[in-house]
């Protein structure tokens, strides 16, 4: 369904039941026409998310007059590492293990409120933070991420940082949080920086936030991360979508 503009997500769509599907720009002219004929192919409950570059106004206007609304603007982030720099682990900072997998599920049900998700009136806050558990979840189930860490306080796991690794020596924090009862302890700091010891040799560390979480993008800032680019994101709900 919807040809090469429209891809499949079967991730969302379990947790949104309904079908969801990423956008995927269409080359050469007729692009308007292209993706309407993609929406007018889908049902009546669907959901649909595309995301263009700020630089692209046009493409912008293009999915405002199909129906798309834009949610988020995702700001990216860049750190080089210096190795011969690397501090300490924080001692309340240890790699994740099976028996952990609950809590870091229940921190990421309860921690997030700008995500795409969370910034979507149409998204009930329950699936949206249902989102958020399952994709730190799956990483217990090695369908997401490379590593993970966990910040310890009090005995109890408090919070995390799941990491993938790119190419060149990357390392991307895929999705990071802190139990909002242990905020502002300095446990999200050390999470962090310990995502340079995931693995010997990280040249950079990447991630993203968006424009609406103005405390994260100031800590990321705080510690040393540059802003390299950003993208609107935009969501199409069904007609007949909740
Ligand atoms: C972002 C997050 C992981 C920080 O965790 P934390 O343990 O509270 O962070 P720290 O105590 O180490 O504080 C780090 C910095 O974050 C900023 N910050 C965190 N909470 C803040 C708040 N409520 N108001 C203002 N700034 C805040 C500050 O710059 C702070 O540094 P400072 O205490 O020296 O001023 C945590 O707020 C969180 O889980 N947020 C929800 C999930 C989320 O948005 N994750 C990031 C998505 S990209």
């Amino acid at each position: 369904m919807g040809g090469d503009v429209l891809r499949a997500d079967s991730f969302l769509a379990e947790i949104l039941g309904r079908p969801a599907y990423s956008l995927d720009w269409p080359q050469g002219a007729d692009t308007a026409q292209r993706i309407a004929a993609a929406l007018r192919g889908l049902p009546g409950q669907h959901f649909v998310y595309a995301k263009t570059s700020p630089e692209h106004c046009a493409h912008l206007h293009i999915l405002e007059e199909l129906g798309f609304r834009l949610t988020d603007t995702t700001v990216r982030l860049r750190k080089e590492l210096d190795p011969g720099a690397r501090q300490p682990l924080d001692a309340r900072v240890r790699p994740a293990r099976p028996a952990d997998s609950e809590a870091v599920a229940a921190i990421a049900a309860s921690s997030f409120r700008f995500s795409r998700f969370h910034l979507d009136p149409r998204i009930p806050r329950a699936q949206a933070d249902l989102i958020k558990a399952r994709w730190a979840g799956n990483f217990f189930k090695g369908l997401r991420g490379d590593s993970m860490l966990v910040a310890e306080q009090a005995g109890e796991v408090a919070g995390f940082n799941l990491i993938l690794f790119a190419a060149g020596g990357a390392a991307i924090v895929d999705l990071i949080a802190v139990a909002p009862k242990h905020q502002r302890r300095g446990l999200g700091r050390a999470l962090l920086r310990a995502t340079e010891t995931a693995r010997d040799g990280l040249k950079a560390i990447k991630l993203g936030t968006q424009l609406a979480n103005l405390q994260s993008l100031a800590f990321y800032q705080s510690e040393g991360f540059q802003l390299v680019s950003a993208e609107h994101v935009l969501h199409h709900h069904g007609a007949d979508a909740p």
